[in-house]
């Protein structure tokens, strides 16, 4: 019955998507909107992936049919992904019904043969007890992704390419990272500069005052500096983080859209430094317009590994439609 409900509401849904995405599929070019499948910008990729953040499953409101069609998308690429990285509030509160929702979305799609779960503060919230919190995380893992975790904070590789998942051990909005994550942090960057390859990290919460943090948080002119970020870890992290080149630390939690830094706004989704680029996914399931940049859900980045440059290519995967303004390519050192 209930299942039937969901149904009934969710195909205005699918309507609406289905003329956006024949109108964009008309107008496109006027609009800098590219409705095609996903497949490789061009010759000579040697990995790609997906990454969307914010995901904010309930069990109700539609939001699990609305991550599917994403994950659809994903699955019907023309050049298989190599990853889909989920950064973080992947539920909205963390409750078992939430992560059963993710789990039954994710056992519905094959998007990528190594999907990779970020711990969101949302995702903490399920249970006063942290070790409640942290257990479900893991759990959860195992079932939607087949993976075996200890910790919130693991690694993995990305056809070839390190990748370093951080998360928090609490459950307040900032993170929190103990001295052993911190510890073992330092220790799979000494080893993923050994391959001399781009390294992707992987943090829910930005870099502390980056991404127009702390005013892009709340819109407030007078916020403490750090809010919205890392918190306490954030400086152990980022010199940890600059002493390598060719480093990614792509982020979520700020509901922003993507915004260029031609755009202007006090928001940027990529930063780029000496030696590393912050990026900054959207929300994909709701992104906050006040926060600066172009706020359609079902945004994220697919990013393509070349043998000298990186490519960021934003896409929306509920409509199919690459969004080529926003694209950001990171010419490797
Ligand atoms: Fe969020």
């Amino acid at each position: 019955m209930l299942t039937a409900l969901v149904s009934v509401l969710f195909r205005p849904i699918r309507a609406g998507i289905a003329v956006f995405m024949a109108i964009a599929a008309l107008f496109g070019g006027i609009f800098g909107f590219e409705k095609a499948e996903i497949s490789h910008k061009k010759d000579g990729c040697l990995a790609s992936f997906a990454v969307i953040s914010d995901t904010h499953l309930t069990e109700a409101n539609g939001r699990r049919e609305v991550l599917e069609i994403g994950l659809e998308d994903m699955s019907k690429a023309k050049d298989k992904l190599d990853a889909l990285v989920i950064c973080g509030d992947i539920t909205d509160h963390g409750y078992d019904s939430m992560w059963e929702s993710f789990t039954l979305a994710m056992s519905r799609y094959d998007t990528s043969a190594n999907d990779i779960m970020v711990i969101g503060n949302h995702d903490t919230w399920g249970s006063d007890d942290v070790a409640v919190t942290k257990a479900n995380f893991i759990k959860y893992n195992k079932l939607a992704t087949g993976r075996d975790i200890s910790e919130v904070y693991y690694s993995t590789e990305i056809n070839g390419y390190p990748a370093i998942i951080l998360g928090s051990e609490g459950d307040h909005t900032y993170a929190t990272v103990s001295d052993e994550q911190i510890e073992w942090f330092a220790d799979e960057m000494e080893k993923a500069s050994r391959t001399d390859k781009p390294v992707f990290i992987f943090f829910h919460q930005p870099i502390n005052d980056t991404h127009g943090l702390p005013y892009t948080w709340e819109m407030k002119k007078d916020d403490e500096p750090g809010t919205g970020g890392i918190g306490d870890a954030s400086d152990r992290i980022l010199e940890i983080i600059k002493k390598y080149d060719n480093v990614f630390y792509i982020s979520g939690h700020i509901h922003a859209g993507f915004s260029t830094e031609d755009d202007k706004t006090v928001y940027s989704s990529v930063e780029r430094y000496d030696g590393y680029t912050l990026i900054n996914s959207p929300c994909y399931m709701y992104s906050d317009f006040l926060r600066g940049g172009n706020f359609l859900n079902g945004t994220g980045y697919v990013v393509e590994v070349y043998e000298n440059e990186v490519i960021f290519r934003a896409r929306n995967f509920i409509s199919g439609i690459w969004q080529p303004k926003y694209d950001e390519t990171i010419e490797l050192i």
